[in-house]
């Protein structure tokens, strides 16, 4: 696969652009979709995502699938992965919250929001991903939960765009490894890339209750085990930490 890329100025959302445009990308390539500004920017469980100009990251990544696989779910995992690994230069202690936002010390600094949709080259697999990148902490407090930046970790600027190219270079290459091999190759990576400890105390909400437990480890499939107080094992997929 070859990367080829778009960039807008300004648009609603790069993810909505790339569902919207799906059927004018070229099938063979992954294709990167930037923003300087997104106006409708979307994060997980249809929340907003703060977008302002020339402050952040926001990127989209569409490539085709002829057929559906059951792994799918992990894509997300491994571009977590991919931006962890991008990011290390900048900030050492940049970790996941299962199942893929980045954080540093529980504060987030990015998400990621990954659909599914069909076109006429086949299954169109969108990742999105948004980094706080020079986003002052007047603009982080807007946010309604605790988040920070790299202006805010390192009280430096940086250039978004070799971010996003030193991203969508390790992208290119991880996706290849899984489209090939699976989850597999990435699990003990994504595992020591997490910010939870073996047995540190975990609560997690699958929208219809709070669940609390202990953090036992992640699955080959990239669900997480939680060890409930009657010493059963929950698994844990859709939903997210508390
Ligand atoms: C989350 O953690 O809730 C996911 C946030 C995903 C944000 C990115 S920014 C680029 C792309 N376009 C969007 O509208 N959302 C994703």
């Amino acid at each position: 696969m070859r990367i080829e890329k778009k960039h807008f100025d300004s648009i609603d959302s790069t993810n909505s652009y790339a569902k919207r445009a799906a059927d004018t990308f070229n099938p063979k390539a992954l294709t990167l979709i930037t923003a300087s500004e997104q106006t409708a920017g979307r994060g997980r469980f249809r929340r907003e995502w703060i977008s302002p100009k020339d402050m952040n990251l926001y990127a989209s990544f569409i490539f085709f699938l002829k057929t559906l696989r059951d792994d799918l779910g992990n894509i997300p995992q491994v571009l977590a992965l991919s931006a962890v690994e991008t990011l290390k230069p900048y900030v050492d202690n940049i970790k996941i919250k299962w199942p893929n936002d980045l954080v540093v010390k529980e504060e987030k600094l990015g998400g990621i929001l990954c659909e599914l949709t069909q076109s006429q080259h086949g299954w169109a697999m969108i990742a999105g991903i948004g980094m706080n990148i020079n986003m002052p902490d007047s603009l982080l407090k807007k946010i309604d939960r605790p988040a920070t930046s790299l202006l805010k970790e390192n009280r430096q600027e940086y250039s978004i765009d070799t971010l996003s190219k030193a991203l969508a270079e390790k992208f290119l290459s991880d996706l290849t490894l899984f489209l090939l091999q699976g989850f597999e190759p990435f699990l003990e990576s994504f595992t020591n890339a997490l910010v939870h400890k073996k047995n540190g105390k975990l609560k997690f909400n699958n929208f219809k209750e709070q669940i609390e437990g202990k953090f036992e480890g992640i699955n080959e499939d990239g669900s997480l085990s939680l060890l409930l107080e009657d010493g059963s094992v929950l698994r844990c997929t859709t939903g997210e930490l508390v």
